[in-house]
C-alpha cells in the first residue's frame, strides 16, 4: 500500500489488524460524536497564509521541562500498544527516540517498564492511572523512577471506562469474545505470526510485575472497570505530588476551572483531552476547549493537547490555538500496526514535512511564532 500522508496508515492498519484490535483503537464512546468532532473541528480551522517573508530557515523544535523536543509532539500513552506490533512499546519508544521526541508508556502497556527503559537512552515519560490498589500505584512509580523516568502523565478522565459500543460488535468484549478473536487472528496471518505468536507474553506487563503473576488480557475491558477508582478527587493526588519530584502533567482537562485547579494543585502541565472521544461522548472537541483554557493558564504551566490530531497541519493549528505541545495516540498506533518502528519513524517524518510547509506559508519561523494571529478562523 502506498503511504503518502499520515492518514494513509489508518487503512494500512485496518488491513493488518484483527478487527477487535482495529476497532478498539479506532473507536470512541457512545455515538462517537466527540470522536468525529475532534477531527472535524480541527480540520475546519483556517490557517492564515502570509508570503514573502524569507522562510529559508525554520526551527520546529521546542523545549518542555528543560527537555529538547525535535517537534512539538510526544507519543501519547496507549494501553495495549504491544498488541498492535510485536513488543510494540519497545518499537514505538525507539522510533520516538530516533526522531527526537518522548515516548509515554501507559500503565496498561503490554511490555513492562523494565523491558522498554534499557532499549532507549532518552528517558521515557510514564502515564499513571488511578487504580483502587494504591500499593500498585506506589510500586509502579518507584519502578518508573528507578528506570530514569522524570515526567509523569497522570490520567484523571477515566474514573470509569467509557461505553465503547464498537468493542462488543468487534469481539474486544461481549459474548464469545475469546473465540471470535481466535477466528479473527486466523484470517489475519501476518498479525497472528508477528504479534500473536512471536509477540508474547500478552500481558499487562507493569501490573504482572507487581502481582508476581500474569495479568491476562482475556477480559481487558472488564479488568479496567474492576480496577479503576471512581472515588478519586484532588485530595487523593496529594501523596503522588509529594512522592513525585519530577514534572507532573494532569491529563484529561477540558475546562478552565479544572485547568486552574491543576495549577493550584502544583502540576507542571495539563493535557487538554477528551481521551480521543473515548470517554464521555458529547463533550467539546479539544480544538474548541483549548483557547479558553490557554487564556486561563498559558505560561503558568505547560499545555499539551491531544484528540483529533491526524497530520502536521493539525499540530500547527493546535499550537496556534495555545498549546505548547501535542500528543499523538491513534495516529502513531496506526503506523505502528502497519509497519512497526519504521512506520512510526516515517509517520513522524511526514508530520515534520507537513508542519514545515504549513509554517513556511504561515510566516512562522519557529513554534513560538504560532499564535491565534496565525489563524483566519477559530473553531
Ligand atoms: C484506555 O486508555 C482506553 O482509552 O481504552
Amino acid at each position: 500500500m502506498i503511504i503518502s500522508s499520515p492518514t494513509d496508515y489508518r487503512r494500512a492498519a485496518q488491513k493488518r489488524l484483527p478487527p477487535f484490535l482495529f476497532h478498539y483503537i479506532d473507536g470512541g464512546a457512545y455515538r462517537e460524536q466527540t470522536l468525529k468532532r475532534n477531527e472535524a473541528d480541527l480540520a475546519d480551522i483556517a490557517l492564515k497564509q502570509c508570503v514573502l517573508r524569507n522562510m529559508s530557515s525554520l526551527d520546529l523544535s521546542t523545549r518542555v521541562f528543560g527537555e529538547k523536543l525535535a517537534l512539538p509532539i510526544a507519543l501519547a500513552p496507549v494501553g495495549l500498544t504491544g498488541m498492535y506490533a510485536r513488543r510494540g512499546e519497545v518499537q514505538a519508544a525507539k522510533a520516538a527516540e530516533n526522531k527526537g521526541i518522548p515516548f509515554t508508556m501507559s500503565t496498561v502497556s503490554v511490555c513492562p517498564i523494565e523491558e522498554v527503559a534499557p532499549e532507549i537512552k532518552r528517558p521515557m515519560w510514564f502515564q499513571l492511572y488511578v487504580l483502587r490498589d494504591r500499593g500498585f500505584m506506589k510500586n509502579v512509580l518507584e519502578r518508573a523512577k528507578a528506570s530514569g523516568v522524570k515526567t509523569l502523565v497522570f490520567t484523571v478522565d477515566m474514573p470509569v471506562p467509557g461505553a465503547r459500543y464498537r468493542d462488543k460488535h468487534s469481539g474486544m468484549s461481549g459474548p464469545f469474545a475469546a473465540s471470535r478473536r481466535v477466528l479473527q487472528a486466523m484470517t489475519h496471518p501476518r498479525w497472528a505470526f508477528d504479534v500473536g505468536v512471536f509477540g508474547k507474553p500478552h500481558d499487562l506487563g507493569n501490573i504482572s510485575a507487581y502481582r508476581g503473576e500474569p495479568t491476562k488480557l482475556e477480559d481487558y475491558i472488564g479488568w479496567l472497570g474492576a480496577n479503576f477508582d471512581p472515588s478519586i478527587s484532588w485530595k487523593d493526588l496529594e501523596w503522588i505530588r509529594e512522592f513525585w519530584d519530577g514534572p507532573m502533567i494532569i491529563k484529561g482537562i477540558l475546562n478552565e476551572q479544572d485547568a486552574r485547579d491543576a495549577l493550584s494543585f502544583g502540576a507542571e502541565g495539563i493535557v487538554v483531552s477528551n481521551h480521543g472521544g473515548r470517554q464521555l461522548d458529547g463533550v467539546l472537541s479539544t480544538a474548541r476547549a483549548l483557547p479558553a483554557i490557554a487564556n486561563a493558564v498559558k505560561d503558568k504551566l505547560s499545555i499539551f493537547v491531544d484528540s483529533g490530531i491526524r497530520n502536521g497541519l493539525d499540530v500547527v493549528r493546535m499550537i496556534a490555538l495555545g498549546a505548547d505541545c501535542t500528543l499523538l495516540g491513534r495516529s502513531f498506533i496506526y503506523a505502528l500496526a502497519a509497519d512497526g518502528q519504521r512506520g512510526v519513524e516515517n509517520l513522524l517524518d511526514l508530520y515534520k514535512q507537513e508542519m514545515h510547509v504549513a509554517m513556511t506559508l504561515c510566516g512562522a519561523k519557529s513554534i513560538r511564532d504560532l499564535s491565534l494571529g496565525s489563524l483566519d478562523s477559530q473553531p
